[in-house]
């Protein structure tokens, strides 16, 4: 992945430092991070890296020589990490897809603008993953899936072979979708649950219970 502009980060939470590791572990240049929050509270550094400002800081910066990285996270419902991807795109900015090295991504596989595959993530054979979206550490998106953009599917989720993942859903942490399923706009399916059916839009599917027995009592 070298022979990429210089990158800027935006955002400074858990995601984003996620994000300066992987890019950091492939060589790129990394330019600074734009933070509101640390912008605000007089910040200069972060994580080694300069603080350039909050978003406004972009506007000193010419889109053809660098490249974002789009350090929101993406939780359910969220829609912070989408908007900031489309609006800084319509101003001409670019953002890479990003591949950790500990990640296999097969070479059929097409990966949209923006693109995380954090590390340990496993791309199989013509897999399609739409734009801004987020393979996170250790997934598993098996052939033939086809996903939408902004889709989320977190840290050791399952996609058996042909599921279909329609936009800005999230597949939860450890989740299952069984072969050839449908996850539909937005829906969500829970941490830890496994799919045996279609998946309507905007549905939400939870996983087991879990629920806490009580303490022993003490003697
Ligand atoms: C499915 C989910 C979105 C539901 O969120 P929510 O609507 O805010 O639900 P609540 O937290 O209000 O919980 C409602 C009830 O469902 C239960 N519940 C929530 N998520 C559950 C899950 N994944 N599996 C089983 N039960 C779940 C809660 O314990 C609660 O039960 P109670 O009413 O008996 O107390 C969420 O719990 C989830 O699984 N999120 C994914 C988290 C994840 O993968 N994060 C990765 C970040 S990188």
């Amino acid at each position: 992945m070298n022979g990429h502009k210089p990158l800027v980060i935006l955002g400074a939470g858990g995601h984003a430092k996620v994000l300066l590791a992987l890019v950091q572990s492939v060589g790129f240049e990394v330019l600074g991070v734009c933070d509101p929050a640390l912008a605000d509270q007089g910040i200069e550094e972060w994580r080694g890296i300069s603080v350039l400002g909050g978003d406004n800081a972009l506007e000193a910066l010419d889109p053809r020589s660098i490249e974002l990285v789009n350090g929101l996270g993406q939780l359910v419902g969220g829609t912070g990490r989408r908007s900031i991807f489309q609006r800084l795109k319509q101003q001409g900015f670019r953002f890479p897809v990003l591949v950790h090295p500990t990640a296999w991504v097969d070479q059929s596989a097409i990966l949209h603008e923006g693109v995380q595959i954090m590390a340990g993530a496993v791309i199989q054979a013509d897999v399609v993953i739409g734009a801004n979206s987020i393979i996170n550490t250790r997934a598993g998106i098996d052939h033939d899936c086809r996903l939408g953009e902004d889709v989320h599917v977190a840290p050791g989720a399952t996609l058996c072979g042909g599921v279909q993942v329609e936009g800005r859903a999230f597949i939860g942490s450890g989740a299952t979708v069984i072969q050839g399923l449908k996850v539909g706009m937005e829906a969500v399916v829970g941490a830890g649950a496994t799919l045996s059916r279609n998946l309507e839009a905007r549905h939400v599917l939870l996983g087991p219970s879990g629920r806490k027995k009580e303490a022993p009592k003490e003697d």
